[in-house]
């Protein structure tokens, strides 16, 4: 079967779930997983091992890691399942459970980075070096996000140097890939454009970025198109448009993998996704979380 030409991470598990004040029963992540799965996504990430105070929501990341279903997926190396991990310990328990790929997150903003992960821009770039060498010294791969992208909560617009500090400090760190992080949602086209051609007239490799927009302001499907055509193959998105970060207050969820499969589909550009099946996983979500879907496509789709 040839690569798909795109290829979709799906962050639904993660962060499609991590702003959700209710609790959701593990049973719901777990069934989420396979669902996703089972649409021929090969990339999802499937939950983070954080502080509980942070993130309540995926605090028991351990139940979803050691179950049965998961752990046989963990077994496939056709697939790429990482988990997001801030310090040693996320990464120690991650180990435990046999994942085979973490996510490491810094801002490129300091406001942002002190109300995530409690830290300066300085210091994460320094945990997340140690905690590439450490998981590469396990045979894990690391993933690398770069947050506020183009702003911050609390400092306002992002300088593009910021940007390019921290995605070089991910390569060098050993990261396979960076993906850029629109935290907030209000980056535009025009925007992804000049953060694309910046880097890489800085060297950056074009395929070592992968796009991650969130879609306060509507931009989300257009920044991918955008991003596509300066040269990105691989974007975060979320099944039915979830997602948000509790420390970017007002930010919106991750652009909705049925829209993004939905478009390139139509460009004749391949997924490798099933989007009727994805479109029902979406459905079936948001009944689970009793939730609206924000999936444009998917909502069109389903009432056909
Ligand atoms: P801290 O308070 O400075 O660190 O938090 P600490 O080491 O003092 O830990 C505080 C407590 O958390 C302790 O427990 C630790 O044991 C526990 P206590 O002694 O108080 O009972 N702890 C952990 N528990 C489980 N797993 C761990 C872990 N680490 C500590 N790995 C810290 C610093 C980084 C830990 C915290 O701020 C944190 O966990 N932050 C994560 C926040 C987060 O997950 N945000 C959302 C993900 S990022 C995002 O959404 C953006 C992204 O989507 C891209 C984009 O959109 O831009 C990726
Ligand atoms: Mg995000």
């Amino acid at each position: 079967m040839m690569a798909p030409a795109v290829r979709i991470v799906e962050v639904g598990p993660r962060d499609g779930l991590q702003n959700i004040r209710d609790t959701i029963p593990t049973s719901t992540k777990l069934e989420l997983i396979q669902r996703l799965h089972q649409t021929g996504l090969q990339t999802i990430e499937l939950t983070s091992v954080v502080s509980p105070k942070a993130i309540p929501q995926l605090a028991d990341c351990r139940e979803v890691l050691s179950n049965t279903d998961t752990k046989a997926l963990l077994d496939d190396s056709q697939l790429r399942l990482p988990v997001l991990v801030p310090n040693v310990k996320g990464l120690e328990i991650a180990k435990q459970h046999g994942v085979r790929e973490i996510a490491v997150f810094i801002s490129a903003t300091e406001g942002f980075s002190k109300a995530n992960i409690n830290c300066t821009v300085a210091q994460a770039i320094e945990r997340s070096t140690q905690l590439a060498s450490l998981a590469k010294a396990s045979h894990i791969a690391v993933r690398g996000y770069v947050s506020c992208i183009f702003a911050d909560p609390f400092d306002g617009p992002t300088p593009l140097p910021a940007v390019l500090r921290c995605v070089r400090a991910l390569l060098d760190a050993g990261c396979y890939e960076v993906s850029l992080g629109d935290t907030l949602g209000t980056g535009s086209p025009a925007n992804v454009r000049e953060l694309i051609s910046y880097l890489i007239s800085n060297d950056i490799p074009v395929d070592k970025l992968a796009g991650h927009f969130h879609d306060t302001y509507g931009q989300a499907v257009a920044n991918v198109w955008e991003a596509f055509n300066n040269g990105i193959r691989v974007f975060d998105s979320s099944v039915a448009g979830l997602g948000g970060c509790p420390f970017a207050p007002g930010a919106k969820g991750n652009v909705a993998s049925e829209d993004l499969v939905y478009m390139f589909h139509n460009a004749g550009i391949s997924t490798g996704v099933d989007l009727s099946k994805l479109v029902e996983t979406g459905h079936w979500v948001c009944k689970k979380l009793g939730k609206s879907n924000s999936s444009r496509a998917g909502t069109a789709l389903a009432t056909k």
